[in-house]
């Protein structure tokens, strides 16, 4: 099959989270499955783009609104990721450092894809799926089907996947002109709320819907910030399907960011000497277990929830153990975060902003990873850490409830608590600090889930499934 995956980050071109490591890993897999994959995102100005060669593959131009596009799609000439990358150049709009959070977002994405569509529409052939990630895509299974330019696109199945339901890049109807004309009889399609509203968009339009996980596709029906009526009558063609994770980047036994390698074999020393470095490098105490926490600092991951955590914990379990944070986002909470390393330094430390190297080296390095999520369709640190043999602490919601098990249940491995409050968080810190004491059962635990099994293979063979089923005979 030919495939298109569609996204707006892709690692290691341009990565902000989890959206960019599964673009960057499943069109992998799927490849090694036998299909051609084409991978398709905006031409953000980033490290990777000036390493890399590039060559021109087509030159296009679109009217949106009143004002006309040049458009042009590069691919990256080595082939470095396996897969083929392109990269969509829209001069002034594409060409930006960041990935989001420009004002004219809705105009940028928009202008990506009418380019793509555009682009796809140029074609001799067309492709077996065409296959979008998150709202900033979401407009393109409507104007492969609606829009008069692209009519002859409309059966080329299109698969949404939903990596975050919260974010659905809501436009104004007075932005309607952006899109290339459609059938007007169709407007219903775009609306939610009287908001044009690309993600429920995509979910109506497109002919397969999958999220993250099992479990967060159950919760999209009671919990997806206004659409769960949508999620509710469209459930016939929605699904779950587990990410997985790169076991080649992710290999604490090939690392080449960690200090000292290791195996399941060897966990125990081979942990030791990483959280040693990484200890003296935030002059925290190297016999105390340490706990991390990676990620965008945001309510969706509880950060406002860390500061009271880390400070009740510290006061009422005592200096029994240590904290280390690596994440950017919600500026109060960055400020909190790094006003509490004067009051426990020595038992916490913090490194705000984004630093790939530096999370290896935590995930090898640390005893236990916080992740007490109020919403986390999938999670990919929760598995990173088991591969690092680093025991998670996650909050029962969507992928974290579908990859861990506590350790009080049979065959678990992890800690588990209902509630994103700093109660419930305590807590399990205190169970977790009492776990860390029984040394038998940490090596143990440690060498059960390095031996994990989280990889890509069986979620790329349930993508093809999806796919299959959409072919028109
Ligand atoms: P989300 O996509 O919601 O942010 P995921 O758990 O799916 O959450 O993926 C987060 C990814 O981003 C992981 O690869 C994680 O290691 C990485 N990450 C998040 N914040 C940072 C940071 N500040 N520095 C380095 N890596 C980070
Ligand atoms: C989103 C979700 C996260 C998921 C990632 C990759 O960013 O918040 O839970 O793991 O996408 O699918």
């Amino acid at each position: 099959m030919e495939i298109i995956h569609v996204s707006a980050e892709c690692y290691p071109y341009a990565k902000v989270g989890g959206l960019a490591d599964v673009v960057g890993t499943l069109p992998k897999y799927q490849l090694k499955l036998g299909h051609f994959v084409k991978v398709v995102i905006p031409m953000h100005r980033t490290k990777f783009l000036y390493e890399h060669e590039w060559t021109v593959e087509h030159k296009g131009g679109f009217m949106m609104g009143s004002n006309h596009f040049d458009y042009t799609i590069i691919k990256e000439k080595s082939n470095e990721l396996d897969f083929d990358l392109y990269c969509v150049d829209i001069y002034g709009l594409l060409d930006r450092e960041n990935v989001y959070s420009y004002d004219d977002d809705t105009e940028r994405f928009t202008a990506f894809q009418v380019a793509v569509v555009d682009w796809i529409s140029k074609w001799q052939h067309r492709p077996d799926v065409v296959h979008v990630h998150d709202h900033h895509t979401g407009l393109i299974p409507f104007m492969m089907k609606h829009c008069y330019a692209y009519s002859h696109l409309a059966d080329v199945p299109t698969i949404l996947t939903i990596h975050n339901a919260q974010y659905q890049g809501w436009m104004s109807w007075d932005n309607s002109n952006y899109i290339p004309t459609f059938d007007t009889w169709q407007w219903g399609l775009l609306d939610w709320d009287n908001m044009i509203n690309p993600l429920a968009c995509a979910v109506k339009c497109a002919d397969r819907v999958s999220t993250v996980s099992p479990s967060y596709m159950e919760e999209l029906k009671t919990n997806a910030n206004g659409l769960e009526q949508l999620f509710k009558a469209e459930f016939f063609k929605c699904s779950g399907i587990l990410n997985g994770i790169d076991t080649e980047v992710w290999n604490p036994e090939k690392d080449t960011y960690i200090l000292d390698n290791y195996s399941d074999k060897d966990a125990d020393a081979g942990k030791k000497l990483n959280k040693k470095k990484l200890c003296k490098d935030f002059n925290l105490n190297p016999n105390l277990p340490l706990f991390i926490f990676i990620g965008r600092l945001v309510g969706e991951k509880a950060a406002d929830l860390l500061p009271q955590t880390i400070s009740d914990s510290l006061h009422q379990i005592g200096n029994k153990m240590s904290f280390l944070i690596l994440g950017s986002g919600d500026r109060r909470v960055e400020d909190q975060l790094t006003y509490l390393t004067g009051s426990f330094a020595g038992y916490y430390n913090s490194k705000i902003g984004y630093n790939e190297k530096l999370s290896h080296q935590m995930y090898a390095g640390a005893d236990f990873i916080l992740m007490p999520s109020r919403v986390e369709p999938c999670g990919l640190n929760q598995m990173y850490a088991l591969r690092y043999g680093t025991i998670p602490m996650v909050r029962s919601t969507g992928g974290l409830k579908d990859t861990v098990i506590d350790f009080g249940e049979p065959g678990g491995y992890g800690i588990r608590f209902n509630h994103a409050s700093v109660w419930d968080i305590t807590y399990s810190i205190h169970r977790a600090v009492e776990l860390y004491d029984d040394t038998e059962k940490m090596t143990a635990l440690r060498k059960q889930v390095m031996a994990i099994d989280n990889s890509w293979e069986q979620s790329a063979e349930k993508y093809i499934a999806l796919y299959e089923a959409t072919q028109k005979k």
